[in-house]
Parts: C-alpha cells; sequence; structure tokens
C-alpha cells in the first residue's frame, strides 16, 4: 500500500516499557498496585524494570528511527510528571521532553497518549475512574502537559482503549484497579470520557497545531449459527465492546442495548455531560486484534463458543483480518460524524525466540501483510484511514500477561535488556524503503 501521506508507525505504553517506577518522584500508580497483588499477574510479574526504556530511551529512539517507520505512537505516565497535590514533577516531564525533541530530531512524527491506564494510585484511593473529580483532574493533568510539550507532539489522544479501563478494570477485575461490577464500569466509563471531553479545549488552546483524538479498541463479533436469536447475541457482542464508547463519542448517547444486556448500569450522566463527550475530534485511533465467536445465552446476553480449526497466536486470539476490513466500513455507514482514522494498535503475540542472532517470527509477518490488506480493503471502499501502527515496537510488559507474551517485532532480552529486531521488522524496514524507492 503505496499511498503518500500514509504514515507508518510502531506503538508503545509507559507502563509496559519504562520501568523505573521508583524513579525522580515518580507516584506509585495502579498498576504498581495491582501487579504486586498475589494472582493478578501471570508469573506476578511488575512493569517496575519493564524494557529499561526509562534509561535506554536514546537506544530505543535510535532502533525506532532505523526501522524507517514515519511516526512513534507512546504514552505519558501521569504518575511520572505530576505530584499528589497536582504539581508539575520537573524530572518526569524533562524525560518526555527530551525523548520527544530526540524523535523530531530524527524525523520521526510523535503520537502522544496521554492515558494508557497507569492512573496515580492516590486518585484510585479517591475512588478512581468511579469518582467524576477524577474527569476533572485529567483535564488538568492534560492541561499540564500540553503546556509544557506544546510544539512537541504530532498528535494527542487522551486515552488509549476507554473500553479496557472500565471494563476489564471496573467490570469484571482482570485489570488495575480489579474491581468487577458492571455498574462501576459503566460509571467508570462515563467518567472516563467526560474526562477525554473536558480535555479537548484544554488541548486545543495549548497546543493548536497538534491533532486531537482518543484511541479505541474494537472486536469483530459473530456467530455460526444462523437463527436471529444468535445473530442478535453477534450484534449484542459489538455494542458492547465498539458502540458503548463510539455511540457516547458520535452520537451523544449510550446504546440502549447495553442496558438490555445488563439492566440497571445506566451510569449517573449530569445534564450537558454527552455534549461534551461527543465533542468533535480529529481523528480516531482504533486497535484491532481478534474475532469473537458467539452465540446467543437463551436469555438477553451472548457466551463465546470458539471455533476449532482457526488459526490463533499465543494469546489464543483468532487470527481474523476480514474482521478489521467490516468494522471500518460498517463505522463508515453507522457514523457520519466519523473523523479520520489512524489504526494505532495490531499485531499478535508469539512465543518467540533468538536462535544463531535471528529471530523468525513468520507468522507475524504474514499476519501484518494481511491486516494491512484488510486495511486497503476498506479503504478502497471509501473509509478515510490515515496511518498504521504495528503493537508493538519491541516485546514488554503485556499487562495481566506479564513479560510471558511477546508482541513485538523486536524481541527483548529481559535479563540483558538486549533489543533484537525479529525478521518481521526487518520485513517492514524493507517495505518501507521500497516505498520510499518509488
Ligand atoms: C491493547 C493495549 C496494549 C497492548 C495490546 C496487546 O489492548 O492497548 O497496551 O497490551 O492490547
Amino acid at each position: 500500500m503505496a499511498r503518500s501521506g500514509f504514515t507508518w508507525g510502531v506503538a508503545t505504553a509507559s507502563y509496559q516499557i519504562e520501568g523505573a517506577t521508583h524513579r525522580d518522584g515518580r507516584v506509585p500508580s495502579i498498576w504498581d498496585t495491582f501487579s504486586a497483588t498475589p494472582g493478578k499477574v501471570l508469573n506476578g510479574d511488575t512493569g517496575e524494570v519493564a524494557c529499561d526504556h526509562y534509561h535506554r530511551w536514546e537506544g530505543d529512539v535510535d532502533l525506532i528511527a532505523s526501522l524507517g517507520v514515519d511516526a512513534y505512537r507512546l504514552s505519558i505516565a501521569w504518575p511520572r510528571v505530576m505530584d499528589e497535590r497536582g504539581r508539575a514533577n520537573r524530572a518526569g516531564l524533562d524525560f518526555y521532553k527530551r525523548l520527544l525533541d530526540r524523535l523530531e530530531a530524527k524525523g520521526v512524527q510523535r503520537f502522544v497518549t496521554l492515558y494508557h491506564w497507569d492512573l496515580p494510585q492516590h486518585l484510585q484511593d479517591r475512588g478512581g475512574w468511579l469518582n467524576r473529580d477524577t474527569a476533572y483532574r485529567f483535564a488538568d493533568y492534560a492541561d499540564l502537559v500540553s503546556r509544557e510539550l506544546a510544539g512537541q507532539a504530532t498528535a494527542w489522544a487522551t486515552l488509549n482503549e476507554p473500553w479496557c479501563s472500565a471494563h476489564l478494570g471496573y467490570g469484571d477485575g482482570r485489570h488495575a484497579p480489579g474491581l468487577a461490577d458492571h455498574r462501576f464500569a459503566s460509571q467508570a466509563m462515563h467518567h472516563l470520557l467526560l474526562g477525554h471531553g473536558l480535555a479537548l479545549p484544554v488541548l486545543e488552546s495549548n497546543d493548536p497545531r497538534a491533532r486531537r483524538g482518543i484511541v479505541a479498541n474494537v472486536g469483530r463479533g459473530t456467530t455460526d449459527r444462523d437463527t436471529a436469536a444468535d445473530r442478535d447475541a453477534a450484534q449484542l457482542y459489538e455494542v458492547q465492546h465498539n458502540a458503548w464508547v463510539l455511540d457516547a463519542l458520535f452520537k451523544g448517547a449510550y446504546p440502549a442495548d447495553l442496558f438490555r444486556l445488563w439492566p440497571g448500569t445506566e451510569p449517573l450522566v449530569l445534564p450537558g455531560d454527552m455534549a461534551i463527550i461527543s465533542r468533535p475530534i480529529d481523528f480516531l485511533g482504533i486497535n484491532y486484534y481478534f474475532r469473537t465467536n458467539v452465540r446467543s445465552d437463551g436469555a438477553h446476553g451472548f457466551v463465546e463458543v470458539p471455533l476449532e480449526g482457526v488459526e490463533r497466536t499465543q494469546m489464543g486470539w483468532e487470527v481474523y483480518p476480514q474482521g478489521l476490513q467490516d468494522l471500518l466500513v460498517g463505522f463508515k455507514a453507522a457514523y457520519p460524524a466519523l473523523p479520520p482514522i489512524y489504526i494505532t494498535e495490531n499485531g499478535m503475540a508469539s512465543d518467540d525466540k533468538v536462535v544463531n542472532g535471528t529471530v523468525d517470527d513468520a507468522q507475524r509477518i504474514a499476519f501484518l501483510n494481511r491486516h494491512v490488506a484488510a486495511v486497503d480493503a476498506a479503504m478502497k471502499a471509501g473509509v478515510d484511514v490515515r496511518g498504521y501502527f504495528v503493537w508493538s515496537l519491541m516485546d514488554n510488559y503485556e499487562w495481566a500477561y506479564g513479560y510471558e507474551r511477546r508482541f513485538g517485532i523486536v524481541h527483548v532480552d529481559y535479563a540483558t535488556q538486549q533489543r533484537t529486531p525479529k525478521q518481521s521488522a526487518k520485513a517492514l524496514t524493507a517495505f518501507l524503503r521500497s516505498r520510499a524507492a518509488v
């Protein structure tokens, strides 16, 4: 896909790569607490060291530049740049200033996410995203960062995957802070999205030239049974995974079907909130990984029924590029207000090993090629997609799965912190060079 103006990038997130959780005045985050809680994360892994990017950032920027990508998507750790009283932490801000400067000097665009899940623990102690005040604290944080780093970001994304923060964090407890109640999830979602909407005018006034958006994870739900109830179940899956966020952003309302699935979970919404949440944005980031086969549960919900004989990744996720194409085309039809899209994450985990200096990750090369082809097909069908970021630049801390699941196109040996570009990284670079040559 050699379209000019299309942005190719790689992505990471602060807690997953930085390590140095106790350095330079960083305050604890909910992921420090959660990962230190026995039984929450595979093998008890924490982000304390991770890829030690906080100390190795210069080499990592050189690595990114050497790949030949146009852009790097990273996130800022809220607990690194603000203390408990809302005051700036200079050392943390300076880290990001230097990082963004070096990326710019190397000609790499900076797509900066403000919130990729590492909420300061002191805010969680006051209720976290269940507390409406956290949305206002998020806007304060966005204000500080966009004033301090004005001119250094190509684009700001407010939140990464509010569905994961709300549903996995507050609805089923698989992620920090580990609460499990659908009413909590829906209230947390509302406050997350409110924080997003409150931050938009702040970003605009502090850094008018940077684009502003949000990143949503989306999932394709289909059914292998041809009955009305099963088709309804598949649709409900997509309401729960996609429309919950996208309807709020682009229609200014939560989908009624969500509360058919989970009756009595309507959040408290104050007058004016939905207008704030649905403020216009310059781009929508889409993270896509897999499709889920579902059937009716016989009542008002769906159950997941894994398909046999399909290709899967180390996560157990089905490889299903068609889902990305279908979703993109569907979103264009469903949302007249849809802004230009960036695929801000797509990729796969595999159990990669370095053998004689090489990491042969042929499955990932095929995965990426097929998903890029799906994006191309959606573009040909009229969807305005402006870029594609591989998740991830390098193997890192995969949340509740710790270090076992390797998503990188660069291999990380956690004992030595040695980075080894996998064959997929080499294939990406070769592709980007061939594009440059035409
Ligand atoms: C997404 C997250 C990202 C990474 C990938 C595999 O949900 O945004 O941090 O963990 O999944």
